[in-house]
């Protein structure tokens, strides 16, 4: 028996999850408000590339409400907050096609469980969810009830082996994208 697709894609990135949470805190983004800035350029980038994602009518049929998912106002208030400029990526920008969309969501939903400690880190460079760190605020029914929710509609969608190998590449493929933003930025 194939294992419900969130486990299965839990199961899949844990490797790589592991050493993009490794990379990130080795760039001390909590040290001072200019690493911060730094990685607040790198989720501009990540979450630019997905919004298409977000926005897109055929995945808003399957996923209740995910057009309102996306973090990429608040990051855009987070940088204005702390007067941090964009840059743009050297490499082409990843088009994710087909049912890869669900690997990359699930990379971007899932990054928001571990938002909560980096919420906590951020309260020392006084930044909060009204001010600098808007975009690792919890979801407001609750992170755990809303990742829980949100699995439970990925889950719910019929794939065939090969659209849920592309779910599994797609995690793959975001992860490594955030890695090198990580090391560009
Ligand atoms: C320093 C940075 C990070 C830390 C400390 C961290 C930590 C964590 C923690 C504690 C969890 C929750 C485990 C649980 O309660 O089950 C988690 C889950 C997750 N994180 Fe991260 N994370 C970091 C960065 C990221 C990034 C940058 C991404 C994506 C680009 C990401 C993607 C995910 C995903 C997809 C999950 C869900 C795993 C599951 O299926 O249960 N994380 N992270």
């Amino acid at each position: 028996m194939n294992l419900p697709l969130s486990e299965a894609l839990k199961k899949y990135s844990r490797q790589t999850h592991d050493s993009v949470d490794a990379l990130v805190l080795s760039m001390h983004p909590f040290a001072s408000v200019e690493n911060y800035s730094k990685f607040l350029q790198a989720q501009d980038i990540f979450q630019k590339t997905l919004k298409p994602i977000y926005d897109d009518l055929d995945w808003n049929y399957k996923i209740e409400g995910l057009s309102q998912l996306s973090r990429l106002k608040q990051i855009s208030k987070d940088m204005q907050d702390l007067n941090v400029n964009p840059v743009s990526m050297v490499e082409e920008q990843p088009n994710p096609s087909g049912f890869e969309a669900i690997g990359w969501l699930y990379c971007s939903e899932g990054s928001n469980l571990g938002a909560a400690i980096l919420c906590k880190e951020a309260q020392k460079l006084n930044l909060s969810d009204s001010y600098g760190a808007r975009h690792l605020a919890a979801h407001e029914e609750g992170r755990m009830r809303h990742w829980r929710k949100f699995k439970e509609q990925l889950d719910g969608l019929e794939l065939t082996s090969e659209q849920r190998q592309q779910a599994l590449q797609g995690a793959e493929d975001a992860f490594a994208f955030f890695k090198r933003v990580i090391r560009q930025v």
